[in-house]
């Protein structure tokens, strides 16, 4: 996991980034979530995904997580399209990805651990993204770190 961190952070650049925030509560480490984005400046979009500890499943959290980044993703850094995608047994993350508004975009078949596996694609577009946001999030010192998304001088109403 520790290597899999240093690379993330060792290979960001403008144009290929991978963010892995941490989730915590009552000053405890309950989960990660990330958010990446190839070429955001122009393509306006970002990918995300979720862990949680098990013994903090099915509280909220996971949504809360998810609604944190998508914020940061389409207020904070101007994304257009949020992509996700869940096996079709998730149903937690299915779940987060339908209370916050997401739509099916196709499916795809991968093996895992030699067995056919049914990956659901999910896409959420800011405007969706308007419709279903209800979580309240606060963005603190973005601007310095615009330019490290490749937004440049980009401004954000945040
Ligand atoms: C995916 C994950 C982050 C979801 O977090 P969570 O805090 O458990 O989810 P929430 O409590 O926010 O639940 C979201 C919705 O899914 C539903 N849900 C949660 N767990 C469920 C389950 N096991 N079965 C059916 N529905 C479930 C909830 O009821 C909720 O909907 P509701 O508010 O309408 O009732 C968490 O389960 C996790 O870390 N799983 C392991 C890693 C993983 O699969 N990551 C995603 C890879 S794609």
């Amino acid at each position: 996991m520790l290597q899999y961190h240093w690379r993330c952070w060792a290979e960001w650049r403008p144009e290929s980034w991978e963010l892995n925030l941490v989730a915590v509560r009552d000053g405890v480490v309950v989960g990660t979530q990330g958010v990446s984005g190839r070429e955001f400046g122009v393509g306006r979009e970002v990918s995300t995904g979720s862990w949680l500890g098990r013994a903090h499943h099915g509280q909220g959290l996971g949504t809360e997580m998810r609604a944190a980044v998508l914020y940061l993703a389409f207020t904070g850094l101007g994304a257009e399209h949020a992509v996700s995608g869940a096996y079709t047994d998730n149903a937690a993350s299915l779940g987060v990805s339908r209370k916050l508004g997401y739509r099916d975009d196709g499916i795809e078949r991968h093996v895992v651990r030699g067995k056919p596996a049914v990956l659901r694609r999910l896409r959420l577009t800011a405007e969706r993204w308007r419709e279903h946001h209800r979580v309240p999030v606060r963005i603190e010192g973005l601007a310095e770190c615009l330019p490290a998304f490749g937004l440049g001088d980009h401004r954000s109403g945040a």
